[in-house]
């Protein structure tokens, strides 16, 4: 019988996982909290054919100290943390956790939405600060802005986009526009989605929601003047990655009320600082990049990833990212 391939999982994982992952790999657990340091990692990399982790750069420095290294399993559907110019050239395959976070980060989706077009997490404070007091109120101003009958203009109709289509349509009787890379004729036929260009998108949501992966031709898609193409009154979602928006612009299209205000699960540094102006805006709903946490699709990521990585080193099944189907040295 052959020795089981070493690996390096550089984050807890529940015992579940971890007994599938002992039965068929010779494992090396991070069982601290957070995830394993970077120092760390670079130095029992030398070792591990195949490395579990969800984020943190896979890239030439930690290529050039892992020559076994053969997989790199990711508990997340995001893998903008690698260096796939850098895998291909070393021959190593990365997988992905697709699928599985799909409703889970749709149901985000819409509480941005509704948080931020109805105003919870700021009226939550006003309450909360004892401000709702008898004649404290006078006219409109706790007012928000309605979902449904609303039009939502989703940027990047994939599996997740699907799913917040149909929670918009289905739910909330949303009027749909979309942009993708490529048109869905099936998300056209079952929720009366009108594909359109970004521009047109754009001038005519009330709430434009971005969730297209991170890459070379989607960093900084949304600027200054795509902002300066949205009504004064739409609100901008962002459960992608910060990078996708220039955060800047972002700022100022608040500031001046270039737009109405923003939901965001993402940012471009993470942990975003403390000083970010984002976080002083009452019309800006933030969150830690929360969008697959729940206790459910976190377990079933972290199994799908414990399965690729195996699926990976012995020839059988894994979801291989796209740009690296038919790499590796297995
Ligand atoms: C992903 O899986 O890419 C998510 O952003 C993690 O929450």
């Amino acid at each position: 019988m052959s020795a089981k391939p070493k690996v390096l999982i550089t984050q807890k994982v529940p015992e579940t996982v971890q007994n599938y992952l002992n039965e068929h790999c010779d494992c090396t657990y991070w069982d601290k909290e957070g995830t394993m340091p970077r120092a760390e990692l670079l130095e029992k990399i030398a070792d591990a054919e195949g490395v579990f982790l969800s984020g943190g750069a896979v890239d030439t420095e930690l290529l050039d100290r892992a020559p076994k290294l053969r997989v790199v399993s990711s508990s997340s559907v995001g893998y903008n943390h690698f260096d796939l110019e850098a895998m291909k050239a070393k021959g190593v395959l990365g997988t992905h956790t697709p699928y599985v976070l799909d409703g889970t980060v749709a149901d985000l989706v819409l509480a941005l939405m509704l948080s931020a077009g109805r105003r919870i997490a700021e009226l939550d404070a006003f309450v909360k600060a004892g401000k709702w007091q008898k004649g404290a109120v006078k006219g409109t101003e706790l007012f928000g802005m309605d979902i449904h009958h609303a039009t939502v203009g989703i940027i990047g109709m994939g599996r997740i986009g699907e799913a917040i289509a149909k929670r918009a349509v289905h739910g909330f009787d949303m009027n749909l526009l979309y942009y993708s890379r490529s048109r869905k004729q099936d998300v056209e036929d079952k929720y009366g989605a009108r594909y359109c260009s970004l521009n047109e998108l754009l001038v005519e949501s009330d709430y434009v929601v971005i969730i297209t992966p991170l890459t070379p031709e989607t960093e900084h898609m949304i600027g200054k003047e795509q902002f300066s193409l949205m009504k004064p009154t739409a609100f901008f979602i962002n459960a992608s990655r910060g990078a996708t928006v220039d955060e800047q612009a972002l700022i100022e299209a608040l500031n001046n009320g270039t737009i109405r205000g923003a939901g965001l699960d993402v940012f471009d540094v993470e942990p975003t600082p403390i000083d970010n102006p984002l976080l002083k805006m009452p019309n800006v709903v933030t969150l830690p990049h929360i969008g697959s946490a729940t206790d459910k699709t976190r377990y079933d990521m972290a199994m799908l990833a414990a399965k690729n990585l195996v699926g990976a080193l012995t020839g059988g099944e894994a979801y291989v990212v796209q740009e690296l189907q038919g790499v590796g040295k297995v």
